[in-house]
């Protein structure tokens, strides 16, 4: 049977959710939330093309939630949703859909088993059906703040989207009414005098409108998962006058060897934020013997895990690392340390631990031939869809 396209309007302002990202583009549990919306639709079988309607103005936000899904181009918006649905619309009318769904990219929750519904209904002759939440609380009317009427809520329902039609029904309707000033598509339908029926809508499919929407929609989400990253290094000592340790320089009558700074405590902690985030370690994406590298301050190295935590959404919980040697002595460097790490990750410092110790004399580190370090990296990031 034919499957439904989808118009998906994302062309608002998102006023009442606030200043700053629009609405639907703004980070829920690491990503937009219109990416979210389009997961949750496409993972239904009963949806065919889909339609995004969109505010040109809103164009790099949009083409990083969209990158990688199947989308037709977007196309833009009006001033008023009923314009934006009926550009999306317009769109679609070269493809020809038998039906098609209308909804709103600020209901992100939006399930396989609703849209089956509504299909369901569609396939059973509905020219127009749209999911109805029952009214649980008692409505009254009001004028100037005092009741005029209780009125019988067993009759009165709560319209959600998405909205599903016959295509052309809904497309003719959307043309006759363009201009006027209809809230939903089913009453652009019923003003066309097409029969519009009902399923049972779903409670969890919230429409976020204001700013305490977005809190409740991450909270609901809540699909972050905690991972953890380990690293371990080591570097030789070599003549010189210095080390650089966590960030610190440390007056010695040694230096450590290596590529860059030889910062084994910054290493450690790359290697470990690498590992947590699967990216691989140092030698990835900091190749032994790349001039690129050469003498450079290992603190740039920091600089690009934090930019692979960015890419991944990922944030930092907590970071602990340990330095062996038996010299220098670094217990009175530990606080110092702790903060220009916290500085370099831009977390506060009660975030990072840092750890000396000695080997009691046995191995490379008790005989004074190098520094080890290791770290271990908790963060928390977005679950993959898979
Ligand atoms: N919408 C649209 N074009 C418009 C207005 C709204 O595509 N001119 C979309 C919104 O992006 C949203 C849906 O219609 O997905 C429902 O509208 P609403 O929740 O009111 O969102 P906004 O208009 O963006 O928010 P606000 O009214 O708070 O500014
Ligand atoms: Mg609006």
């Amino acid at each position: 049977m034919d499957k439904i396209a989808a118009v998906i309007v994302a062309a608002g302002r998102g006023e009442r959710a606030g200043a700053g990202v629009p609405k639907q583009y703004r980070p829920l549990v690491g990503r937009p939330m219109l990416v979210w919306t389009l997961h949750h639709l496409m993972a239904s079988t009963d949806v065919g093309l889909v339609q995004v309607v969109f505010d040109p103005g809103h164009q790099d936000y949009y083409e990083e939630a969209a990158s990688g899904l199947d989308l037709l181009d977007p196309v833009a918006g009006g001033v008023t949703r009923q314009e934006s649905v009926l550009n999306g619309l317009r769109a679609l009318a070269p493809h020809n859909p038998r039906y098609v769904m209308v909804h709103d990219a600020a209901r992100l929750f939006v399930t396989s088993e609703l849209i089956a519904r509504l299909r369901a209904a569609l396939e059973e002759g509905a020219q127009g059906v749209i999911p109805l939440l029952p009214v649980t609380d008692t409505v009254k009317r009001t004028d100037a703040g005092i009741i005029t009427e209780t009125l019988d809520r067993s009759a009165l329902g709560l319209a959600q989207t998405p909205q599903a039609f016959v295509f052309q029904a809904l497309l003719e309707a959307h043309e006759a009414a363009s201009g006027q000033e209809l809230t939903d598509d089913a009453a652009v339908a019923e003003a066309a005098g097409i029969m519009i029926h009902t399923v049972a809508g779903d409670p969890g499919n919230m429409k976020v409108t204001m700013a305490d929407d977005l809190d409740a929609a991450a909270r609901r989400l809540g699909r972050e998962e905690t991972r953890t990253g380990t690293g371990l290094d080591v570097h030789a000592f070599a003549p010189g006058d210095h080390v650089m340790l966590c960030g610190i320089r440390i007056e010695h009558d040694q230096t450590l060897d290596g590529d860059s700074d030889a910062d084994v405590g910054l290493h450690v902690l790359v290697d470990a934020m690498l590992g947590a985030m699967s990216e691989g370690d140092l030698g990835t994406h900091f190749p032994v013997g790349d001039p690129a590298w050469k003498g450079r301050a290992s603190s740039d190295l920091v600089a690009v895990a934090c930019d692979l935590m960015d890419k991944h959404q990922a944030r930092l919980i907590h970071a602990d690392i340990t330095l062996i040697c038996e010299k220098p002595r670094l217990a009175r460097y530990q606080s110092a340390m702790k903060v220009r790490i916290a500085e370099l990750l831009g977390v506060d410092a009660t975030r990072v631990n840092i750890k000396v110790t000695s080997t009691d004399g046995l191995g490379f580190a008790g005989r004074g031939e190098g520094i080890a370090g290791q770290a271990v990296v908790t963060i928390a990031m977005p679950v993959p869809w898979t």
